[in-house]
């Protein structure tokens, strides 16, 4: 990433995700997102743009505390200390859980070929970004490098789980179908001056992927684009209020899931 002006790269943007996950629909997104990764005891998981790690916290319960190792990695380095806070049950031993600062619009180069069993990854890869230095003009070549960098890092028969937005996302929707849960937790004025902090940044957003610098693309063309980086099984469904599109990659197409009813 050429450019200092990413929200994502701020302080203030990470603390205001952080409560993301007491919203009624994240809840949606986080279940429907962990049921499509099955994840099982001994395997090596990344969960990318990790955020706070509240798909690493769900998917180290699903596995029962039985993964190998799980990695969160995320551009934004104030998401290291919320991460490695993130309370796992079962206990995570030292070593199994790690955090990576990474920012994946220039790859995933500090990983290996063939090192992850399984990549999850909430509401992210949209956000590779890449500014033609002739042109000035921003481009898809960081998001279509990035999802060949998914499967370079997974093993053979390896899997991504990515939710991305749909276009045009409405962050308002969102927010109001999210103030029921916000009124019960304990600081609802808090979550309220994260709900809004969360609708600026989902404005600015919106902006830049209008732009070109951003990805929200319909689910059929994520799924061309996955195929085309090398992932012959791909399949999609809706959540998060209709607001995302969860997918998941296989390379082997022998280990396609069949949907849920959405
Ligand atoms: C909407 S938040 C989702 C966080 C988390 N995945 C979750 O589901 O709670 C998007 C995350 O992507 C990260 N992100 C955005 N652009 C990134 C980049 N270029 N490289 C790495 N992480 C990025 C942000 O810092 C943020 O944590």
């Amino acid at each position: 990433m050429e450019s200092t002006d990413n929200h994502w790269l701020q302080p203030e943007t990470a603390k205001a995700f952080k409560d993301q996950h007491k919203a009624i629909p994240y809840q949606e997104l986080l279940e429907d997102t962990i049921a499509w990764c099955r994840p099982r005891a001994g395997e090596r998981w990344l969960d990318l743009g990790c955020g706070a790690g509240q798909l690493t916290k769900a998917l180290w319960a699903a596995a029962n505390g039985k993964l190998a190792e799980v990695v969160g990695s995320d551009c934004n380095p104030a998401n290291e200390a919320l991460y490695l806070k993130q309370q796992l049950t079962p206990h995570c031993p030292e070593g199994v859980r790690r955090f990576e600062l990474c920012n994946f619009s220039s790859g995933l180069a500090q990983f290996p070929d063939g090192y992850f069993d399984g990549i999850v990854s909430g509401l992210a890869i949209t956000y590779a970004e890449h500014k033609d230095p002739a042109t000035g003009k921003y481009t898809d070549q960081a998001y279509t490098h990035l999802l060949k960098e998914l499967k370079r890092v997974l093993k053979p028969g390896g899997r991504a789980v990515v939710s991305v937005n749909v276009p045009e996302p409405n962050f308002v929707s969102i927010m109001v179908k999210s103030f029921g849960s916000a009124f019960r937790i304990r600081s609802a004025g808090k979550a309220f001056v994260n709900g809004l902090r969360m609708l600026y940044t989902g404005r600015w957003l919106r902006k830049q992927a209008r732009v070109g610098r951003f990805h929200y693309y319909p689910a059929e063309e994520v799924a061309r684009r996955m195929e085309a980086a090398g992932f012959p099984a791909v399949r999609h469904r809706l959540s998060y209020a209709e607001q995302a599109i969860i997918l998941r990659a296989d390379i082997d197409p022998a280990n396609s899931i069949a949907p849920k009813a959405a």
